[in-house]
């Protein structure tokens, strides 16, 4: 197409875009002109299963939303009603927790972001999609991008991790994948940004604990993924439960006021996590659930998810005269404008086709991919890939055949039995080579079968151990203050030990675990997350050298939870520090002011595993890293290249990370900033030259006024296998 004509294409396609809006915005003023106060209180409460009075309410307009409504026959039932007899026919907008998948679960959010492969992550969530849309979902409660730099919380499992530019880059494949390319098309589901903000910054690691993090803190690190949710077209946001800076994020101004909508001019609606707002009484920020509806409507909150603050108290607050109507007027408006996107009121019912869209082959086979790029190998002391000649390969733990825990958290809708275990993919391979003892009932258990365990795994030439949590521990309100294998799996992985057969421990889990002294037991260690329902023949393939891994630590693995929050984009102290182990110091020393550093007497400062790390069956090399320019002006480019050669023989992939350090600034800032990163398949030997692009926003933060800013200075860069290693250059911005 010529120059002229794309551009009077462009033109037509954003006039029609402009057209379509303005229309959407006369329905909504048109609609919002016939309603009564408490048919608009009634498009603010988002009801459930456990309502009461559904049918009657749903007639009388006393619900704008369902969670959890139950199977198709019931939604469809329910819409009915909003639409054929309830007096305006606004029809009802139903959400689901759709957050790794529907019926198809694909692995964890952070096992999804470990793949480092936002085309993977965007069709995942395009699956999930479809398969919802057909029961009748019009609304995800993902993705969820609350930055966890701390494995205590149970809810990291959900996150894609401790990095804002890589959850950033999971959030924007997500919302797109979810979204599509239209809200109205028939397979798109509305995403919701969740929790805005900072939840995952809960002190202690604890569930629902309040957060303390300053502005510049915020803007730098916890929002950058809801902007770039917002800059998707994300369709919703969810607040939080947590108490930020004195202002629990249901009732906070700045982060759903001055940030969502004056600063990021977001026009879609904002849900209450369930009854959060209500919470603010407990908080102590709420007198009554009356100061609730009015803290809420006015912070910003448009549907209230489950409690009934609005719906009791609203009304009377606006006939006293003491909300602005205007207060309510625009949440409903809100409302409607994504119900009115998404094309509820011409297409209010799912094209129903029975079970049609649900665990479709080709869906399934994604799904192992998506599973075999979310692994990581940790360890691999020259025995993966196994051989698939071998006699006996002995299948220990007790998370080698547990379809429910491999779904993970928050998959709400997969089925155990649908989940294929490793321990099916192996015997679907191997048949009666597999000889399979679990040794362990669950992660928790206490009481190891030692006869069978032993019996199992000395006929046996290799062990593969699976360890690591159940679902059940690890998700929302499944904080761990201890970090280590739960139950007696260290002593199982112990026991095995003892027969000195070659042991690959595969780990199943939903957050970082520490596991140094096992580690040391075992030959190698492959890092499974929760890997969903294709995660047993992943698993396999991986083992058996079909695929090489490739996942790379989304979050960084602490060598004990002393450590934690512990993330590799920390600021430094003033203090050198050098490794000192408290055996070491002998008796009666003296205090000399060279040991008054900042480590840990018992730890060394480093991780376990650093943020980005994982291994391959290949060996890469990273070489000839060039600048082309190293002095810049703060609105230049710098473009870096540099040359990774694959030095084996097989085919593997590997994630190019790039980092920067802005070394002075007028705030601190941190010692390394990841900016960019390429996936790329590298064929035998093959050698590519890899560029990235260094522009004006990697190298910008927000300083102590708030103010984005491109400081002046040196700059370190390092491209790399992961947040520890690298080629290091410099440059300055003048
Ligand atoms: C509470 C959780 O915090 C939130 O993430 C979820 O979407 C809602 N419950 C609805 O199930």
């Amino acid at each position: 197409m010529k120059t002229p004509t794309r551009i009077l294409v462009l033109f037509c396609l954003l006039t029609l875009l402009v057209q379509g809006q303005n229309n959407i915005e006369e329905k909504i003023e048109n609609l919002l002109s016939q309603m009564t106060i408490d048919e608009k209180i009634g498009q603010l409460q988002q009801g459930f299963n456990g309502s009461d009075n559904i049918e009657n309410g749903i007639v009388n307009g006393k619900f704008g939303s369902f969670l959890n409504a139950g199977d198709i026959e019931t939604k469809i039932e329910y819409q009915k009603l909003a639409v054929n007899e309830s007096r305006l026919g606004i029809p009802l907008i139903f959400g689901r927790d759709v957050i790794h998948g529907y019926r198809t679960v694909f692995p964890i959010p952070l096992g999804q972001s470990a793949t480092w492969n936002p085309d993977l992550v965007k069709k995942a969530a395009e699956i999930a999609a479809y398969e919802a849309s057909e029961q009748g979902i019009h609304w995800t409660f993902a993705p969820m991008i609350d930055i966890a730099r701390d494995p205590r919380w149970g809810r990291i499992a959900e996150s894609p991790g401790e990095d804002p530019y890589l959850v950033s880059v999971m959030a924007k494949a997500m919302v797109e994948g979810f979204q599509g390319e239209s809200l109205s098309n028939k397979n798109s589901i509305a995403a919701c940004a969740k929790h805005f903000a900072g939840y995952g910054a809960a002190e202690g690691g604890r569930d629902y604990n309040t957060t303390l993090i300053p502005e510049n803190e915020l803007r730098n690190i916890y929002l950058r993924p809801f902007k770039a949710a917002k800059d998707a077209g994300v369709a919703t946001y969810m607040s939080a439960f947590n108490d930020l800076n004195g202002v629990p994020t249901s009732g906070n101004k700045f982060t759903l006021k001055q940030v969502l909508r004056n600063e990021w001019g977001f026009d879609g609606f904002v849900v209450s996590d369930w009854g959060s707002m209500v919470e603010m009484i407990n908080h102590g920020y709420c007198e009554s659930e009356t100061d609730v509806a009015k803290v809420a409507i006015e912070a910003g909150v448009d549907m209230e998810m489950v409690s009934q603050a609005y719906a009791n108290e609203l009304k009377k607050l606006i006939e006293e005269g003491l909300v602005d109507i205007e207060y309510l007027n625009t949440a409903v408006k809100n409302i409607l404008r994504v119900k009115f996107r998404l094309g509820l009121f011409d297409n209010p019912f799912p094209e129903y086709e029975g079970e049609s869209a649900l665990l479709k082959s080709e869906n399934l086979e994604f799904a192992k991919k998506v599973a075999h790029e979310s692994l990581v190998l940790l360890k691999n002391d020259n025995v993966l890939p196994l051989s698939n000649t071998l006699n006996k390969i002995a299948v220990i733990g007790p998370l080698a055949n547990s379809g429910r825990d491999q779904n993970g958290t928050w998959a709400p809708d997969g089925k155990s039995e649908d989940a294929v275990t490793p321990l099916t993919a192996l015997r679907e391979r191997f048949n009666d080579r597999i000889v399979y003892e679990a040794g362990l009932k669950t992660s928790r258990s206490t009481d190891i079968d030692n006869d069978a365990v032993l019996k199992a795994v000395q006929q046996s030439d290799v062990v593969l151990l699976f360890v690591g949590e159940e679902e059940i521990i690890a998700g929302e309100a499944k904080s761990r203050a201890f970090l280590n294998f739960p139950g007696k799996q260290k002593e199982l992985i112990e026991l095995v030990s003892q027969s000195n057969k070659p042991t690959i421990m595969i780990i199943l889990a939903g957050r970082p675990l520490t596991f140094s002294a096992e580690a040391e037991l075992v030959d190698a260690i492959l890092f499974a997350w929760h890997p969903g329902t294709m995660g047993g023949p992943a698993i396999a393939d991986v083992l058996f050298g079909d695929y090489s891994p490739s996942g790379k630590l989304p979050v960084t693995f602490p060598r004990t939870v002393g450590q934690v929050p512990y993330y590799y984009n920390h600021r430094n102290t003033g203090r050198p520090a050098p490794i000192t182990y408290e055996a070491d110091i002998p008796l009666g020393t003296p205090l000399n002011p060279k040991d008054f550093v900042s480590n840990y007497l018992d730890v060394p400062n480093s991780p376990e595993y650093p943020f980005g790390f994982g291994l391959s069956y290949a060996e890469f090399e990273y070489d000839d890293l060039s600048l082309s320019s190293t002095k810049i002006a703060p609105e230049e480019n710098i473009l870096v290249s540099l040359e990774v050669t694959n030095k084996s023989d097989i085919q593997a992939d590997e994630i190019i990370q790039l980092y920067i350090r802005d070394r002075v600034g007028s705030i601190t800032r941190p010692v390394k900033e990841l900016k960019d990163f390429k996936k790329e398949t590298f064929s035998p030997n093959e050698t590519k030259i890899i560029t990235f692009t260094i522009d004006k926003e990697d190298l910008s933060f927000y300083n102590y006024e708030n103010k984005l800013v491109v400081e002046p200075g040196k700059f370190d860069i390092w491209v790399g296998p992961n947040s520890a290693e690298g080629l290091h250059a410099e440059f300055i911005v003048k």
